[in-house]
């Protein structure tokens, strides 16, 4: 059997395609719009493996605690992995597409399916950033081989760097079988939306005495049982901050504390293409609800007008005498 590492190519760059990547780049580059070198951003220890050809992994980020903080985005799609990849350190294909892109009310929406299709897509689409696969609800919590099995699947099957779930004492066991196959776990504690039918609805947390103490116990039972890092969502500042000065490993935050060792958004919230309600914590760093509105405007009326397609969209005759 392959050891752990070697079987999960876990290791910065260990990945086949990984491997490949500079005979890709000098060869294809070009031809798909990619610069033929890597760009050296983010953070000395990721500037130094992104010049080294490879694609950013988990040690990489696990080495920035206390550092220059870790720049991370959801992407759910080959053309937003494009966009994105060389401007962050990590792009999660959270299961918040099951919201975002497929309109379900909740993330209980996503399916094993799902989340791999889109990263694949997500695969497709980046070469540097470290990719991080949700583990669907239903995927992992009742038992620890499932767990195994389901993020198998997903590294399998999408290339990922690593998969995350949500939880903390409950799902160590499950998070330890998947490190010790190999493959690195993000933990989620805080606010997890795939609880959001039992706590009934979604709850900040870290409010009470009782709630801070849990917080710990998850914090401190997911960094033993191995994960590269965590997101901590919706919890009040202090705690967040409290929690990461507290934890070797790295924090992500989002509706947590500036003081969290990195920071995450949804990027349709970041870009403002988000239709329905926009949480509390984003900040819309641009409107494209107005651009493609406005777009779809113009274009509807153009074509109602017949200006478009005008004569550089379409096809004209070659005279028989032209032809080859
Ligand atoms: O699914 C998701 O997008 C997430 C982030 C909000 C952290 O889990």
């Amino acid at each position: 059997m392959l050891s752990a590492l070697n079987r999960y190519n876990r290791v910065d760059g260990g990945n086949p395609a990984c491997q490949a990547v500079p005979l890709f780049l000098k060869l294809c580059a070009p031809l798909c719009g990619y610069p033929a070198s890597l760009p050296a951003e983010g953070g000395e220890d990721l500037a130094a493996d992104a010049s080294a050809g490879a694609r950013i992994g988990t040690e990489a980020i696990r080495r920035r605690k206390g550092g220059v903080p870790i720049v991370s985005l959801t992407a759910y799609t080959y053309p937003v992995a494009r966009l994105l990849d060389e401007h962050v350190d990590l792009l999660l294909v959270g299961d918040s597409v099951a919201m975002v892109l497929h309109g379900h009310a909740t993330t209980l929406g996503a399916s094993l399916e799902m989340m791999i299709a889109h990263g694949q897509a997500v695969m497709r689409g980046s070469r540097r950033a470290c990719v991080v696969v949700d583990m669907p609800a239903g995927s992992y919590e009742s038992s620890a081989a499932l767990a195994l099995a389901s993020a198998r699947r997903i590294v399998e099957e999408t290339g990922c760097q690593a998969v995350k779930l949500e939880g903390g004492v409950e799902v160590a066991a499950q998070i330890a079988a998947i490190v010790a196959d190999g493959i690195p776990v993000m933990g989620h504690i805080g606010l997890q939306p795939q609880s959001v039918e039992k706590d009934g609805g979604y709850r900040i947390k870290g409010r009470t005495d009782e709630n801070v103490a849990a917080l710990f116990r998850d914090a401190e039972a997911v960094e033993k049982a191995g994960a590269f890092s965590f997101v901590i969502e919706g919890t009040v500042e202090a705690v967040a901050a409290d929690l990461t000065r507290h934890i070797s490993i790295p924090t992500i935050g989002i509706g947590a504390s500036a003081d969290c060792d990195g920071q995450i958004l949804v990027s349709d919230d970041m870009v403002g293409l988000t239709v329905d309600r926009v949480p509390k914590f984003v900040k819309e760093y641009a409107d494209l609800r107005s651009v493609v509105a406005d777009a779809a405007k113009r274009y509807a009326a153009e074509v109602r007008s017949r200006q478009f397609p005008g004569p550089d969209h379409v096809f004209k005759a070659i005279p028989d005498k032209d032809k080859a």
